[in-house]
């Protein structure tokens, strides 16, 4: 087995540079009903091979019902669901089965068997696979050089930090050279600072092995991170998919804007200020579309900026001179393309 199973694909317009159009998943009106609960209500999405797509919602959105939908742990109640081409709803429970191992899972805790060491746990998948001895011992060092734990591959878990137990979790679920790397909340349980470390990672794992990652996370911080492309989920249905930089420019839903949220500041005057979305366009920018319109903007009340990937992103809430300019306002921006609406 070699550490570099696939050539790099991939389709990200925007972050990464990737290229090409071939999706790995694609889900077709994909429905699960729970006697008498929909927990997912249709759910239509692609993720194109080689990127790294965020599944976000909030509790009950039903994220771990499309993960076990996707895994064939549960099975789907109507609907298509094409993994590598392969519509495992339509399958027997041998080929499932197989159909399984082009996918890895790592979870929120790494549920390491603590009797093995950090090698043995790498080991096991392999094991299991009927991978030969001397075959599975090179492969899982290979493995936990990779995850940068070379040196603590014979540490037991309890040895092992946080952190270091979810890279020994990365390594195991990438042991079978899955095409896809499903990560359920892979950092709920770390802090900020080994939550960066573990997004990294898995972003320069993406970039050697050419997997497609797909991660499931209620933090917009991850988002934010990694993804290229994301898809929000409320109440079983997708509110908006695209690549980051769509969402953000035009952050329709408030899934959306949290990825970006603005500070509880009240506003000056009821009904006077607007919200104006940047993403790849400078806030001088925005204020000289303002003032080309002849609604110069005396205020920004909120706001809130950052770099990602490379481009100034954020959310603004401002206040023309005079408030019978906020009309005239929306409409300039809006048609020099900027997502408006009225303030919350
Ligand atoms: N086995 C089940 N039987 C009945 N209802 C279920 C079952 N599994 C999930 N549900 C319901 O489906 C909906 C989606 O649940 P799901 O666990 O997928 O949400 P989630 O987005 O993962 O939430 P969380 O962030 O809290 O983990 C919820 O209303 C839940 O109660
Ligand atoms: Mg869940």
């Amino acid at each position: 087995m070699s550490g570099m199973p696939q050539a790099c694909a991939g389709g990200m317009p925007a972050r990464r540079g990737l290229q090409g159009d071939a999706h790995v998943i694609e889900l077709t009106e994909l429905r699960k009903e729970f006697a008498g609960v929909t927990a997912l209500d249709g759910i239509t999405l692609r993720v194109e091979e080689g990127s790294i797509h965020g599944i976000v919602g909030r509790s009950g959105a039903g994220k771990s019902t499309l993960i076990r939908c996707l895994t064939g742990l549960e099975r789907a109640s109507s609907g298509q669901a094409l993994i590598a081409g392969t519509d495992i709803t339509q399958l027997s429970s041998a080929r499932l089965r197989a159909a399984r191992r082009n996918i890895g899972m790592v979870f929120q805790h790494a549920n390491l068997l603590d009797s093995l060491t950090a090698l043995g746990n790498v080991e096991h998948p392999l094991r299991v696979a009927g991978v030969p001895r001397s075959r599975r011992r090179s492969r899982a060092l290979e493995l936990l050089e990779l995850v940068g734990l070379a040196d603590r591959a014979q540490n037991h878990p309890a040895q092992l930090s946080g952190g270091q137990q979810q890279r020994v979790g990365i390594a195991r679920a990438l042991a079978c050279e899955p095409k896809i790397l499903l990560c359920d909340e892979p950092t709920s349980a770390l802090d900020s600072s080994t939550t960066s470390q573990i997004l990294q990672l898995i972003s320069s794992l993406r970039d050697r092995l050419g997997i497609t990652v797909l991660i499931i996370t209620h933090e917009m911080a991850v988002v934010r991170e990694i993804c290229d492309s994301v898809t929000l989920l409320a109440a079983g249905r997708v509110q908006q998919s695209g690549s980051l930089g769509e969402i953000l420019s035009a952050p329709g839903t408030p899934l959306a804007k949290d990825l970006v949220p603005l500070p509880h500041v009240p506003a000056a005057q009821e009904g006077t200020s607007v919200e104006v979305a940047l993403a790849g366009t400078s806030v001088s920018a925005l204020f000289d579309a303002a003032r080309a319109a002849g609604t110069p903007i005396v205020s920004v009340e909120a706001g809130t900026l950052e770099v990602i990937d490379g481009v100034q992103t954020g959310r603004l809430r401002i206040t023309p001179e005079r408030p019978e300019h906020r009309a005239t306002l929306v409409r300039a921006l809006a048609s020099a393309g900027y997502h408006v609406e009225d303030a919350a």
